[in-house]
């Protein structure tokens, strides 16, 4: 029988699915749902330090057959009013991971140790999201900023820390290279895709900030290149998120050289049994071509002659 349990820097996940941040995931009672539903851990919703509202509507729009484009402009209550839902997502029995996002070095710190004392089991750094001004890309375009970043976190809590890349980056493996040596213990690739669209009999951009993120399907081949450079520069596991709707996607990440796949955009097409489906997906297309497991499957278009 093909086994689809994987382990990501010490944390054991019984399916290599996990769900997305931003996706779903801001109460405790949702990422529990996830939990039911199959996926084999769950990243929160980015957490700052203070409370933000986030941008106004439009904000979230599906473009028909390529995937989700948005701007919401990380809404979140403040790392002082989730220790209840962090608690809830626990009772989930999957590992809960907790997305700190932060202006600063020291924020992204203070914010993560707060998120660990609520019983996070891993961190990951929204060093990534492509539309907020002062946080996301803005930090994690530099090498130098990205290793400060992880060594503050790593210097106060004791769990597992991933951080996000986004693809926005003429050399996604060189900052992946800088966060492990910072001390990071593993990646997750990729973020949204900077993106926009516009209404034509409006004449202007849709969304309410202009500019936002490309999510689902259009991007899986981004990030799959992404995967693959990263697994070729550094040895820590990697997490493969953009586009992953089905087991043969997740696959495709696998080979690829990640561990493990976060499901985002999927998850408002194929609903919350979306885990279920691609980890049983998964584990016919393993067998079908020979796999017993998926790290058997890893990194295999990597060394591929
Ligand atoms: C509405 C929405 C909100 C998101 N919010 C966050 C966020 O708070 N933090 C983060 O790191 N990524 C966020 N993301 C990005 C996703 O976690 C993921 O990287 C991206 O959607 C690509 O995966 P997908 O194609 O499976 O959706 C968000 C994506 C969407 C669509």
């Amino acid at each position: 029988m093909v086994n689809t349990s994987t382990t990501l820097a010490g944390l054991r996940l019984r399916s290599p699915t996990v769900l997305a941040s931003g996706i779903l995931d801001e109460t405790g009672s949702a990422m529990h749902r996830a939990a039911r539903s199959g996926a084999g851990a769950v990243v929160t919703k980015s957490i700052g330090a203070k409370p933000r509202v986030g941008y106004a509507n439009p904000s979230c729009i599906e473009l028909d057959g390529v995937g989700v484009l948005n701007a919401v402009g990380l809404p979140n209550p403040g790392v002082e009013n989730v220790a209840q839902e962090l608690w809830a997502a626990a009772r989930g029995g999957v590992p809960v991971i907790a997305s700190v996002f932060g202006g600063t070095p020291e924020e992204f710190s203070e914010v993560g140790g707060m998120m660990a004392g609520y019983g996070a089991q891993a961190i990951e750094l929204n060093l990534s999201c492509p539309h907020a001004k002062g946080y996301g890309t803005e930090i994690g375009t530099d090498p130098a900023l990205v290793t400060e970043v992880v060594r503050a976190v790593k210097q106060r809590v004791r769990l597992p820390v991933f951080a996000k890349l986004a693809p926005n980056v003429p050399d996604i493996a060189g900052l992946a290279k800088a966060a492990v040596a910072a001390g990071a213990d593993g990646i997750t690739a990729i973020n949204t895709v900077k993106a926009m669209a516009i209404d034509v009999r409006a004449g202007r951009p849709i969304l309410a900030n202009r500019v936002g993120g490309l999510s689902g399907r259009a991007i899986k081949p981004v990030g799959l290149r992404a995967v693959y450079e990263i697994a070729q520069e550094v040895d820590a596991p990697i997490m493969g998120v953009g586009g992953v709707y089905t087991g043969e996607d997740a696959l495709e990440y696998i080979m690829a050289g990640a561990s493990a796949v976060q499901v985002g955009s999927a998850v408002m097409e194929r609903g919350w049994d979306v885990f279920a489906k691609i980890d049983s997906e998964l584990k016919a297309l393993l067998d079908e071509c020979g796999y017993p497991s998926v790290e058997a499957a890893r990194r295999v278009a990597v060394t591929a002659k």
